[in-house]
């Protein structure tokens, strides 16, 4: 999901153009294996779709490489892109002296250790509440964070968030930065867990603001997605003169998926981490000569 980070800047859109190189108005299609399912920004953890590949430490971010943000602990990482968008989002919102970043990447064995240790202090419903089985949480991705505004005392699993202040200023911005709040009120017989307005997950552009606006959890968009297809219609959206399509492809039976690419200036593919591929097509402003909803 990393490499060398090549970003485009434009207002606040940042595409990592590490996750596959443009291909330049040239159409036509790209094999990948079953594998690259269970990686990418839009993938899908929860109790049905567990992590099915470990994220690679080693290509994680240590969040002391950003100078003035608050940690709670030291060693933690991200994934590059989020670790930046985050960045941002705290710039835009004056969040950097009252945010505490709290939780952001858990390997499988620390998430066991938090588990286990929840179930000893704050017994059974608390913990199926907050806390994801070992493999179901998303902090194994990276691509989660739990932020709490800063206090003497900051709870680790479920730190102070409120809808007030600098913290609802975070909230009102992160969608313009690829971050949801996965856990909402109202959700919670959907995603099986408490709502949570400390915790954070990077979908990237413009996956955040679409389900904003929708209302949809994330498990509701990657289904919603399914009904926009290659050969019939993408969801086309446009912002700041960025068009964009996105369109979902089924995982073919066997190794191997060859996933067709609408004619475009460059694109990101996720997998959903359950039965197929996302892929999210750029044209740049005036390359796309229809109309999409804004
Ligand atoms: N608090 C979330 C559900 C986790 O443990 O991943
Ligand atoms: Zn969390």
């Amino acid at each position: 999901m990393k490499g060398d980070m090549t970003a485009m800047k434009q207002s606040q859109i940042i595409i990592d153009y590490s996750v596959q190189p443009a291909i330049n108005k040239l159409h036509g299609s790209v094999q990948v294996e079953r594998n690259q399912m269970y990686e990418g920004y839009l993938i899908l953890i929860n109790g049905e779709n567990p992590i099915r590949k470990a994220t690679d430490e080693s290509m994680l971010v240590p969040l002391s490489s950003v100078p003035h943000l608050r940690v709670l602990q030291e060693g933690m990482l991200l994934e590059n892109t989020c670790l930046q968008q985050l960045v941002n989002l705290l710039q835009h919102c004056q969040g950097l002296q009252d945010i505490v970043m709290v939780s952001g990447f858990r390997s499988m064995e620390e998430q066991q250790h938090i588990y286990e240790t929840s179930l000893r202090e704050n017994g059974a419903e608390y913990t199926a509440s907050y806390v994801a089985l070992p493999n179901q949480s998303e902090h194994q991705t990276g691509l989660a964070i739990d932020v709490g505004l800063r206090r003497n005392e900051i709870d680790f699993i479920a730190p102070s968030f409120p809808s007030s202040g600098v913290c609802q200023a975070f909230k009102k911005l992160a969608a313009d930065y690829g971050f949801i709040q996965r856990y909402k009120e109202g959700k919670e017989f959907i995603t099986n867990i408490a709502c949570e307005p400390w915790h954070f997950r990077y979908v990237g552009y413009p996956h955040a603001a679409i389900m904003e606006q929708h209302g949809f959890c994330l498990e509701e968009y990657i289904n919603f997605l399914r009904k926009f297809t290659y050969s019939g219609e993408q969801l086309c959206i446009e912002r700041d003169g960025l068009k964009t399509e996105i369109y979902f492809v089924p995982a073919e039976e066997g190794l191997m998926t060859t996933i067709p690419l609408v004619k475009c200036d460059f694109y990101q593919l996720s997998g959903n981490n359950k039965d197929g591929f996302i892929i999210t097509a750029f044209h740049r402003k005036g390359s796309l000569h229809r109309e999409c909803f804004s």
